[in-house]
């Protein structure tokens, strides 16, 4: 018989092996992410994916995402960081071309599920593509889009996001719609650097953040929304080229 004491200490390894970031080996911006419980690296669903999956899966989608998809110029529209594939399909009931990139495959397969139960219900989705990438190093023709939009994605990039950026600004895509985060904004500006486990890159969770590198890579803001009421900071940026 295994002692208790001894149990308790094994199952508390096993724990503490799962939260541990794996090094190594992985593309960028996995290391940031957690094993989950099947043992896949995945950084969760946002929770009002979770909390409304079944309601989303019939097309009902809570107003956060028809918020967002209003705010987004263009016809053609490339999704970084599409995660459970919501707001490209809602992009795709207007939109001509909707791609979602996404790194994780447990997010990415999540996402092409939900196009088929939308497709079987009889919405017109087909136009909406996804793919599991790593967005940094794909060779997607960015030349392809009029806009990218990257919902509580570019921070996450940590220090990649202004190589993101500059390779969108040397590319033919028009307009940048960024969404931010409310929670990681407000211990920003609360705490500066070391208020969010993002440290300096919170800022860019931030609506000034957003604002700022925008105006960096010399796109011009259209419209930006505070976190004010609670809801995601966004910043919708245009240049003609
Ligand atoms: C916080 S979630 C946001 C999901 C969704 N856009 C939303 O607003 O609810 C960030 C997403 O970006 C994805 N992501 C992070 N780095 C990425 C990369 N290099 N390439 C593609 N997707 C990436 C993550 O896997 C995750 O699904």
């Amino acid at each position: 018989m295994i002692p208790k004491n001894l149990k308790r200490a094994r199952s508390f390894l096993k724990r503490a092996l799962r939260k541990a970031p794996r090094k190594g080996g992985l593309p960028d911006g996995m290391q940031f992410y957690r094993p989950g419980r099947r043992s896949e690296l995945n950084a969760g669903f946002q929770t009002y994916y979770r909390e409304n999956a079944d309601k989303i899966s019939k097309g009902e989608v809570p107003a956060r995402y028809l918020k967002i998809a209003k705010l987004v110029p263009g016809e053609r529209v490339l999704e970084i960081g599409s995660a459970d594939g919501t707001q490209s399909l809602v992009l795709a009931r207007s939109k001509s071309l909707v791609c979602g990139v996404e790194l994780m495959p447990m997010q990415f397969e999540e996402a092409c599920e939900l196009r088929k139960k939308w497709i079987k219900n009889g919405e017109v989705v087909e136009r909406c593509e996804f793919r599991n990438e790593d967005v940094l190093t794909s060779t997607i023709d960015l030349d392809g889009f009029d806009t990218v939009l990257m919902s509580r994605v570019l921070y996450h990039f940590r220090d990649s996001a202004d190589a993101m950026l500059e390779k969108i600004a040397q590319s033919k895509v028009n307009n940048i719609v960024l969404v931010g985060c409310p929670i990681r904004e407000r211990k920003w500006r609360e705490h500066g650097v070391s208020g969010d486990d993002m440290g300096k890159y919170a800022y860019l969770a931030s609506q000034e953040g957003m604002e700022s590198v925008l105006h960096e890579h010399d796109f011009h803001i259209v419209s930006s929304f505070s976190s004010e009421k609670g809801d995601d900071p966004i910043v919708v940026a245009s240049r003609s080229l």
